[in-house]
């Protein structure tokens, strides 16, 4: 296919679009800086400038397309990342415009020019638990897409927001239109930085749900999303299938989730994170659990 991706030179783009290209993809990288891939065509842009995104849907991806000289070629689908990622790194205000704006801005722009597949990075933080002042817990586990998304603060607000954005523009086009309530995002080099770390102060992992998702295996579930047609407007939990420490579900739930109903059966090491639509709707099997990257102290 054909894609325009937003955000790709960022912490989960810069392996998703890899994984895209490795599929063989066409890939332009919109973004306020280059992703630095040989295989990539970048084009620097700001998603808050309708103008901005409107061109970009209508360019030519690179020199290499003037050639047969038929014009301008569609694109086949839209993947949105660009975004300001979590709260604190910009004013409470600002985080909410660009995410909001840019959002409106790419999938109005992409249905107003017939492109009929649009996939968009969520949050698990719409579920209010990671940035809630204090503690927290689900309504319920596992954590399905059907819990209640109710946060406190801009960056997730931003993210609902979006959500409500992406099912109107869906509700009139009919096209499909898939959001990602993607959790903590992990790239293969912070396993042996960060997990050791995890495993000593499991509390540190509560704002996730102790969920994470493999930066690579959310390549995986982007490419699902553009293979699978015909769904119009879903939201997918996008997570590993195990927890981002090395507890059992049942040592989890006595140390951390005490009263929280736990709705049915779970295995011994099952996120609370769910990604069971994600695997039944799309297909997605993970490739990367962290016990392929570092040792597990209790064995
Ligand atoms: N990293 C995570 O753990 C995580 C978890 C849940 C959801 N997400 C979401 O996934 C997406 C990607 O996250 P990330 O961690 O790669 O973030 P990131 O900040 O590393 O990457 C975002 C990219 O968007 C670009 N960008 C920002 N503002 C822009 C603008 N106005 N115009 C064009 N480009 C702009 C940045 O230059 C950057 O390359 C975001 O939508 C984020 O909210 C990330």
């Amino acid at each position: 296919m054909r894609i325009l991706f937003t955000g790709g030179s960022g912490k989960a783009g810069r392996h998703v679009v890899p994984y895209l290209l490795d599929r063989g993809h066409r890939v332009v990288n919109l973004d306020l800086v280059p992703l630095d891939d040989p295989r990539v065509d970048n084009l620097a842009a700001d998603i808050t400038d309708s103008g901005q995104v409107f061109n970009a849907l209508t360019g030519y991806a690179g020199l290499d397309e003037l050639e047969p000289g038929t014009g301008v070629l569609r694109f086949d689908a839209v993947v949105h990342f660009a975004a300001i990622p979590r709260i604190l790194l910009r004013p409470d205000n600002e985080t909410f415009r660009v995410n909001s704006i840019g959002t409106y801005n790419v999938i109005e722009a992409a249905v107003k020019l017939g492109i009929r597949k649009v996939v968009f990075a969520s949050s698990e933080t719409t579920y209010g638990i990671c940035f809630a002042d204090g503690e927290r817990k689900p309504d319920y586990l596992p954590v399905d897409e059907a819990h209640p998304t109710l946060p406190e603060d801009s960056y997730a607000m931003s993210k609902v927001v979006n959500e409500a954005t992406a099912r109107s523009f869906q509700q009139r086009s009919g096209f499909d239109i898939y959001g990602l309530r993607i959790n903590n995002v992990i790239e293969p080099h912070e396993y042996a930085r960060d997990f050791p770390v995890y495993f000593e102060n499991p509390e540190r992992r509560r704002r996730n749900m102790f969920a994470y998702i493999d930066a690579r295996d959310l390549g995986q579930i982007v490419d699902r999303c553009l293979a699978t047609d015909g769904l119009g407007f879903e939201m997918f939990n996008a997570a590993n299938d195990d927890h981002s420490v090395n507890l059992t579900t049942p040592e989890l739930i006595a140390r951390f989730y005490e009263g929280v109903p736990v709705t049915r059966e779970m295995g011994e090491y099952e996120s609370f994170y769910s990604n069971a639509k994600a695997r039944r709707m799309l297909g997605f099997s993970q490739e990367h659990d962290w016990r392929q990257h570092i040792f597990d102290p209790r064995g």
